[in-house]
């Protein structure tokens, strides 16, 4: 690798999916891992296994089935978090140990409640017991921002001795500016005597918008791996977003002569799966991803582009994969586009797999309108059967100022059942009829969104709702013209996929 070459680590699965409300299923994991390792990402970050047996879970089945990348656990410094790590990666063709412990003045007084050196013998053992596992070990100095300088060369001279082959010195609070975490890998480089001995990492968080500057300082420092997440999820405000990262890279290499070994023809569609697997939607103006990010409104840049597209465009919306004008997946897509839709999501299907895929997909798209991926996960569920106990028939809304209620009629089993409901609002109506007829009062409603496909007053809505039931989490979209229709259909999608859930559950558990 040229040192010019930077480490892309993606952490979307570990410190991404630490996003309030972000929480992702195993499938929904290896979804996201698929697509990260055949964009190119060096490293992913699967999980912290010692959290939770679904997390050991998605370690080590992320583990298994990454062809290409490195698969990284995170541990803190205790043996009894290393060893989980080192068992869920252990079916990995490569794997890392990622182990941390805080090293500012505030967190070893107030988190830890340790003294500096209990703190510097704790970095030495970590990173020796990870090192009997394998001799990829990260380590990394929690909150290395707001830690003394002198403090931080100890620790990272120790854990290189302890054998780290990478040291990644994050802003974990997202405190820095660009110029003053630049010159903490200049101070570091310089000082520690062994850094010629390991890769030093940046890894910043967002919460004063300054994580992909700040990232792309240290790494114009000499650091030479970039910890992001796709579309910048994470802890508070979130990562630095790797798309930001990496289109800058490619975008200014006059200024930043570095490269990744990314597939940049994949962000857009690995930032859509993880929309939709997270029902996340990145707001319009998001950089290199969001809805507006390639598009041209008033008309003196339409007139400047037809011109010539360098007027106001610094990057093609192909070298992001916005080549092809989206397809629309319905009822007369054929077998090319559904396929090419299903590599997008990161399936490869067998010939038999597709044909019977394929097939209920069009019995589907006879029945809905737009077919959304979050349908195409359900069709390819565990069994393949799209499970719906529960069937939308007809929805009559009054709304105004007198008070709002809602008729519905729903079929339950094969049998018609009708209720009238009122509610805070139309939608809060629908969805209390649905209940009325079905009752599930365990179910939170955690998100619900309304999204305008296209302009004008006729425009899709595409609404996203997501309901929670002990743990259990199901996500329905649906779009129609009528916004209190694509409503209802996608809450009682969702319905359905809860109630999916809970069989698979009670069938696990046994009689
Ligand atoms: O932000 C942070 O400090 C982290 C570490 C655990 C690497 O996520
Ligand atoms: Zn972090």
């Amino acid at each position: 690798m040229s040192t010019d070459r930077i480490i892309i680590f993606d952490t979307t699965l570990r410190d991404g999916e630490q996003s309030p409300g972000c929480s992702m299923h195993l499938e929904e994991k290896l979804r996201m891992a698929e697509v990260l390792d055949r964009m190119g990402v060096d490293v992913i970050e699967a999980g912290f296994p010692i959290a939770s047996q679904g997390d050991f879970e998605s370690v080590n089945e992320v583990a298994k089935r990454v062809r290409n990348a490195t698969v990284a656990g995170l541990c803190r410094a205790k043996t009894a978090d290393i060893e989980a790590s080192a068992e869920a990666l252990k079916p990995a063709k490569r794997k890392r140990i990622h182990t941390f412990i805080s090293t500012s003045p505030l967190h070893m007084q107030f988190k830890l409640q340790m003294p500096p050196e209990a703190v510097l013998e704790a970095v030495a053992q970590s990173v020796t017991t990870a090192r009997k596992f394998t001799d990829d070990v990260e380590w990394s100095a929690e909150d290395a921002t707001r830690t003394e300088d002198d403090f931080l060369c100890a620790c990272v001279e120790t854990a290189i001795k302890a054998g780290a082959t990478t040291i990644n010195l994050p802003d974990t609070v997202g405190y820095a500016v660009p110029e003053e975490y630049a010159e903490m890998f200049a101070m570091v480089l310089n000082r520690v005597p062994n850094a010629d001995k390991a890769i030093f990492s940046v890894h910043c968080h967002n919460d004063m918008g300054l994580a992909v500057a700040n990232s792309l300082a240290g790494i114009s420092a000499g650091a030479r791996q970039a910890e992001c997440t796709i579309n910048g999820i994470g802890e508070r405000a979130g990562n630095a977003a790797m798309e930001e990262i990496v289109m800058a890279m490619r975008t200014r290499p006059d200024m930043l002569p570095f490269e990744t070994g990314i597939d940049t023809s994949m962000i857009t569609s690995a930032s859509r799966t993880l929309s939709s697997i997270t029902g996340f939607a990145v707001q319009p103006n998001k950089a290199i991803v969001g809805a507006n990010a390639f598009a041209h409104e008033s008309g003196i840049h339409q007139d400047g582009m037809l011109k010539n597209e360098k007027t106001y465009e610094i990057m093609t919306p192909a070298s992001v994969g916005l080549h092809k004008s989206e397809i629309v997946l319905g009822k007369h897509s054929g077998r090319h586009a559904f396929k090419n839709k299903l590599e997008e999501m990161g399936y490869t299907l067998g010939d038999n797999a597709f044909q019977d895929a394929f097939k209920r997909f069009k019995d589907l798209a006879d029945r809905k309108k737009t077919v959304f991926d979050e349908d195409i996960v359900a069709l390819l569920g565990d069994d393949g059967a799209l499970y719906e106990k529960i069937k939308f028939v007809s929805l009559t809304v009054h709304a105004g100022s007198d008070g709002q209620s809602a008729d519905i009629t729903l079929e339950v089993d094969g049998e018609e059942k009708q209720a009238r409901a009122d509610g805070n609002g139309p939608v809060d109506a629908i969805f209390n009829a649905i209940r009325e007829i079905y009752p599930h009062p365990d179910a939170d409603l955690p998100l619900y969104q309304v999204h305008a496909v296209t302009g004008g007053t006729d425009a899709q809505a595409e609404v996203t709702v997501k309901l929670e039931e002990k743990g259990r989490t199901a996500m329905g979209q649906s779009a129609d013209v009528d916004t209190m229709v694509a409503s209802a259909r996608a809450y009682i999608y969702a319905l359905n996929k809860l109630l999916r859930k809970r069989e698979k559950t009670a069938s696990e558990v046994g009689p």
